[in-house]
């Protein structure tokens, strides 16, 4: 009776849940996910198990170090952990306890919050004060020993922490053992770079262990897309909704033989935006028009640079967003240092954040700057001296300020006003 006379936000509400959908698991298609297979990953795969098989053949007689490169969207970070998950479940069924940790290291940048997350992710008590990073370190050893546990660490974006953290942190990780006198090897490692140029920085000796074993992901080509779009779509998509034109269409945009970047990660953006494009239509297939819109909707920079701020400082992004925010304004190729900070003040009161100072500004500015994010460069001397100009070389500019807007209301936990 009540509803008689039904509130149209309840008809809505209604409606929209009793909609057919035509997702069958839309999660798995978001980044995080880790699909069970990885179609035209199995050489790599293979060779990373022949990397780290040492692990159940004479355990601890060496630390190895493998370094895998690729582009954005080559599958690296998903590589490394469906290896970590399916070699530590082998392992474990024929009794050895070997773990996997995986590390980001946008979201770890110093050599001290690396060695902390290991020390979480493999549940190691430290105390939470008082201890140098080596002391920690040598903790995380012991604590192996005591357990008798081995250790498969990846240090994903590990070109971010070599040009953040420097050449030291990366002598300290990648030669864990040479200083010490340990005759069981218990931590190991895989790191995970955009190229090799970014670790040229390094000492030779320290780049040469690195570049010793090295797995190099080529972009995708067409048919290698359509095959693993395939895949995704069939465990994301109840049958019928996407046909093999709708796939091979996509997989033809983006493959490396046909022009594309060969990127998995925006073939399969592509695909799950066509998806909420056709369901929010009411469609019942996905068709070509649907995928049309989501290619209009998506930029390569901006999907490429997505993953370099998803851990960002707030702040950080904060002055991103004031960065694109004058940009956009202005219509000129670059902005100055002060004007940045300025419009980053009113950002902040807006949000209710209180700004960081000059120095941390500057500091944040270049992060982006090594991230790839932003361009900045001195002015030459004018009248009033130096000063710092930022640019940005990508867009469109709107999809970049929403996409970050999004990113700092969510990390805000605030809904937008
Ligand atoms: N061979 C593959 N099979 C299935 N999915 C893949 C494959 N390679 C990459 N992907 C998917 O594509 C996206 C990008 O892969 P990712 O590992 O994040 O790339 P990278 O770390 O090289 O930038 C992820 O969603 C990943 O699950
Ligand atoms: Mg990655």
């Amino acid at each position: 009776m009540i509803y008689d006379d039904k509130p149209s936000t309840w008809k809505i509400i209604e409606e929209e849940l009793n909609k057919p959908t035509i997702f069958k698991s839309r999660e798995s298609l978001t980044p995080e996910y880790i699909p069970d297979n990885l179609p035209h990953r199995e050489k790599e795969i293979k060779a990373l198990v022949s990397a780290f098989k040492h692990l159940i053949t004479s355990p601890g007689s060496f630390s190895q170090r493998v370094l895998i490169v690729g582009s954005v969207g080559t599958g690296k970070t998903v590589t490394a952990r469906v290896f970590g998950r399916d070699f530590t479940r082998a392992a474990k069924i024929k009794g050895y306890n070997i773990r996997y940790v995986h590390i980001n290291c946008h979201r770890n940048r110093t050599l001290y919050n690396v060695v902390t997350e290991i020390a979480r992710q493999l549940e190691i008590p430290l105390p939470s004060r008082g201890l140098s990073v080596k002391e920690m370190y040598d903790a995380i050893l012991g604590y192996l020993d005591e357990s008798d546990t081995y250790a498969i660490v990846t240090l994903d974006e590990f070109h971010y922490f070599a040009s953040i953290a420097g050449s030291d942190a990366v002598y300290f990780i990648v030669r864990t053992y040479d200083d010490i006198n340990a005759s069981i090897k218990r931590l190991n490692f895989i790191f995970i770079s955009l190229d090799t140029s970014k670790l040229s920085l390094l000492d030779s000796t320290t780049e040469s262990y690195l570049l010793r074993h090295m797995i190099k992901l080529k972009p995708y080509t067409s048919s290698e897309l359509f095959d693993i779009l395939k895949y995704r779509a069939s465990q994301a998509f109840y049958e019928g909704i996407v046909d093999d034109e709708i796939l091979r269409f996509i997989a033809d945009y983006e493959g490396s033989d046909r022009g594309g970047g060969g990127n998995a990660r925006h073939a399969i953006e592509i695909l799950l935006l066509a998806g909420d494009i056709a369901e929010s239509e009411g469609a019942d297939k996905i068709q070509l028009d649907h995928v049309r819109k989501a290619i209009m909707k998506t930029s390569r920079e901006i999907i490429n640079i997505s993953e370099s701020i998803l851990y960002s400082p707030v702040h950080e992004l904060i002055i991103l967003w004031a960065i694109i925010r004058l940009l956009r304004r202005t219509g000129r190729p670059f902005v100055k240092m002060g004007e940045v900070e300025k419009e980053y003040e009113v950002l902040c009161e807006v949000l209710g954040e209180q700004p960081r100072r000059h120095t941390q500004i500057y500091e944040y500015i270049m992060n982006l700057k090594k991230a790839g994010v932003i361009d900045a460069r001195t002015s030459g001397k004018g009248l009033r001296g130096r000063t710092t100009l930022i640019s940005i070389h990508y867009g469109p500019l709107d999809l970049f300020e929403k996409h970050v807007e999004d990113l700092i209301y969510r990390r805000l936990g605030v809904s937008k006003r």
